[in-house]
């Protein structure tokens, strides 16, 4: 009898020493990868229940692990909520560390040298009073209701399978676009020359894939939207950059090059500056595409956003005999989170292009693109775009009142006619000055963006003899873009004291 319970203690005792080993284990390789930055400061834990479960271990022994972390400071619990990564604990020294085991070189492609050394986006940390990034959307401004309701509406047609979709995209959202680009763009396209796709940038990464070999040549403007720019550098093409001025890009300048494949331009509001395309420039860019054989890629960003005239006709509409691409995107509409846009390509290429998507990620998911349809063949897209346009340019009307007033002669607003971004250009300080000041408003609570590193050459950039930014205003509420500018403004009186 003793010697029954002596063998059960000894196995209770040994259970628990194992308990304890797992729960070291555990909590060794949480520390790990919070200390690597794959667990960030913030971020969730799985639950006891979860990882436990995953592990195969007693829960007890996920809670053991999770109570140490806590004692450490690694983690912080709160009553009836999941465990987090303490929040206190900076940005891990080395986020990208290397596993031990992992080999110290690994030879990239071409391809992976180029885009391994394009410079990350600004990266902007710790809470704003006011971040003008722009891109970003007022998360108030998506139609939440109405999407859930196409959403619930498009699950509730539950399909007997569930199968990969067509390549160019569902039948559906492209009869919708089809009959959207005619009635908003007075663009007329077969519905076969419409190419659903991940974002515009899906779209010029197709378009650098189809047209651009390493060594091609292609005209971008100068400045310009910078991802465009490293997405055809990213194949090893070779830019020839254009100046842009207030009529969009300098087609004039395009006499001397022959041997160009391809021309990205955003004629209906250049971005950045804001330049509409002038007939003459469009004529004349076309009759270059038409003689040399390059094809147009045409980025109609946010053609939604006018608040001067009608809506400007896409180049698209007038090609005639040249290759032109046209690429449209929700991400100013709806979301930029939601990853959905389009391209109409020429009759011929439409196989190369769906060969190429299908390639790339099989299709665009097929959910989104069929809530996307139904959104718009309800009209409710519309109807969502008109009340976007009005409130943004109630924030547009807030943005350039703050600035004439807080800043007055020290701000020249460019391109604030359309689109959901100003440029501003500092004339009283200096451009390598740039950077101080972003860094000091940072400092001080405000998000501003340089505009120098939209620029490909420095001659374009030298004619503007100041510091420059990009302010979006599309995320702000009006309270927020007056006080932005308030601090910004003080922040610039300091900084030039
Ligand atoms: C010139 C330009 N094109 C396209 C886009 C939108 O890209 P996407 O559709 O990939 O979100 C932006 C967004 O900021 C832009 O500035």
């Amino acid at each position: 009898m003793l010697k029954v319970q002596f063998c059960e203690i000894i196995m209770v005792q040994l259970a628990e020493a194992r308990r304890q080993k797992f729960a070291l284990r555990i909590c060794d390789e949480l520390k790990a990868q919070i200390e690597a930055g794959t667990l960030t400061p913030g971020g969730l834990l799985p639950s006891t229940r979860a990882l436990a479960a995953e592990l195969g271990v007693s829960r007890t022994t996920v809670t053991e692990a999770y109570e140490q972390l806590l004692a450490e400071g690694f983690i912080e619990t709160r009553p009836g909520a999941a465990a987090r990564v303490s929040s206190s604990l900076g940005p891990s020294a080395s986020p990208r560390a290397r596993h031990p085991c992992e080999p110290s070189r690994v030879r990239l492609s071409a391809y992976g040298r180029r885009v391994r050394d394009f410079p990350p986006p600004p990266l902007v940390t710790g809470r704003l009073l006011a971040d003008f990034r722009y891109g970003d959307m007022s998360a108030g401004d998506f139609p939440a209701l109405a999407w859930r309701r196409v959403l619930n509406s498009v699950i509730a047609r539950r399909p007997q399978r569930l199968r990969y979709g067509d390549a160019a995209g569902a039948p559906e959202l492209r009869a919708a676009l089809q009959a959207y680009l005619w009635r908003a763009r007075h663009l007329r396209c077969d519905l076969e020359q419409i190419i659903v796709v991940n974002g515009s940038q899906q779209g010029l990464d197709l378009c650098a894939r189809v047209l651009l070999d390493a060594g091609d040549r292609f005209v971008i403007e100068d400045p310009c939207y910078a991802i465009a720019r490293q997405i055809f550098l990213s194949v090893g093409a070779v830019p020839v950059s254009i100046a842009a001025d207030d009529e969009g890009l300098q087609t004039a300048r395009l006499d001397k090059i022959a041997d160009a494949r391809a021309c990205y331009v955003t004629p209906s509001h250049q971005f950045p500056l804001g330049g509409v395309l002038s007939a003459g420039r469009r004529q004349q860019l076309l009759a270059w595409a038409r003689r040399t054989g390059a094809c147009i890629i045409e980025d109609d960003y946010d053609s939604e956003y006018r608040f001067d005239i009608g809506p400007i006709r896409p180049l698209q509409t007038m090609s005639e005999g040249a290759s032109v691409i046209y690429l449209g995107t929700v991400s100013k509409t709806l979301s930029p989170a939601l990853r959905l846009g389009y391209l109409v390509v020429p009759s011929a290429m439409i196989d190369v292009f769906t060969a190429a998507k299908r390639l790339a990620d099989r299709h665009t998911p097929t959910l989104d693109q069929q809530a996307l349809a139904e959104l718009i063949a309800s009209g409710a897209y519309e109807r969502h775009v008109r009340r976007a346009r009005r409130r943004n340019a109630q924030r547009r009307a807030a943005l350039l009142e703050a600035i004439s007033v807080r800043l007055g002669d020290a701000a020249t607003i460019v391109g604030s006619d359309a689109g959901l971004h100003v440029v501003v250009w500092l004339n009283d300080i200096s451009p390598d000055r740039e950077a101080d000041v972003i860094a000091c408003a940072q400092a001080g609570g405000i998000g501003i963006y340089p505009i120098t590193p939209l620029y490909g050459s420095s001659s374009a950039r030298d004619r503007r003899n100041c510091a420059g930014l990009v302010m979006g205003y599309a995320a702000l509420d009006e309270r927020d873009i007056r006080r932005g500018v308030e601090r910004l403004a003080a922040i610039l009186r300091e900084f030039a004291s």
